[in-house]
């Protein structure tokens, strides 16, 4: 089985892209709605609740999680592949959504190879619109000097838009303000970025009002559908990790706050009924 992880209901849209292009596994998704938002808190917290909900989604079954939350990729990630699966995971497989993002940010195939694979795209510059602790974490940053260090990087903290999506405010005069407002640091410059990425799994709700407001010519990156090829790709380069994955066609979905709340908006995200369960970590 395969586990999905995001602090909240938005990375449904991950989990979206994954169902239709890898339908053929088991899926958990465990979204931890009782302590979100992350964005705004430690690192020291975010990789304390990822690690739980990581080590939950193991207990229940999942041998592969993805950690579709960009905050908890940023902040967490490296803790748990490099120190935590080699001790008491040996057989299970961490993935996040930073690298993959990157890789699509610079114009590269997924699982490009720092100093092997020639960027596409070696100049110019590009921008990541992401929560506070991702873009304080500096991890975009630190994986695009690794795979394209000619491009430029814009990062840029739009505190206020997973509360606004968390409300259900995705339209209106109020909204676009604040779209306004984290939109113009990144526009209004004398070398604008030729990409944007959403790098928060609440943003791509704010696509409908946000389009609007950047210039045609400037790409917005899907990043579900970039998780989506990458983890496609990385199935077929570890079919020891594929053949493991069951295939039931069984969809589990559940969240560490009010199951009906989040039945509600994953259902709305999703376009199909679905039923939730509320679960306990510990
Ligand atoms: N899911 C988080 C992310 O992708 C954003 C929401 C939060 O702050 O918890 O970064």
């Amino acid at each position: 089985m395969i586990g999905v992880f995001d602090s909240g209901f938005g990375g449904l849209t991950i989990l979206a892209s994954l169902l239709r292009d890898l339908p053929q596994y088991d899926y958990l998704y465990l979204a931890d709605s009782a302590r979100a938002p992350y964005g705004a808190r430690s690192a020291d917290v975010i990789n304390e609740f990822t690690l739980e909900s990581v080590e939950w989604l193991f207990h229940e079954g999942c041998t592969v999680v993805v950690l579709a939350c960009n905050t908890a990729s940023a902040r967490a990630l490296r803790n748990i592949q490099q120190r935590h699966l080699p001790v008491h995971r040996p057989d299970r497989r961490v993935l996040g959504v930073v690298r993959p993002s990157v890789e699509a940010l610079a114009g590269l195939p997924p699982g490009a190879i720092p100093g092997v694979t020639l960027p596409s795209d070696t100049r110019g510059a590009v921008a990541v619109l992401a929560t506070a602790s991702t873009v304080a974490s500096d991890s975009y940053r630190l994986e695009l000097q690794k795979l394209a260090p000619g491009i430029e990087l814009i990062q840029q903290a739009c505190p206020m838009w997973v509360p606004l999506v968390e409300a259900g405010e995705l339209a209106g005069p109020g909204t676009e303000w604040f779209l306004r407002q984290s939109l113009a640091p990144v526009l209004d410059r004398p070398r604008p970025p030729t990409r944007i990425l959403l790098g928060c799994t609440h943003f791509p709700l704010l696509l409908p009002a946000l389009r609007p407001l950047v210039p045609a010519g400037i790409e917005l990156l899907n990043q579900a559908d970039i998780v989506a090829a990458r983890l496609t790709d990385w199935l077929q380069r570890h079919p020891e990790h594929a053949a493991r994955l069951t295939r039931g066609g069984r969809r589990r979905y559940t969240t560490t706050d009010d199951a009906g709340w989040f039945a509600e908006r994953g259902e709305r995200l999703l376009g199909h009924r679905l039923t939730a369960e509320r679960v306990r970590l510990r």
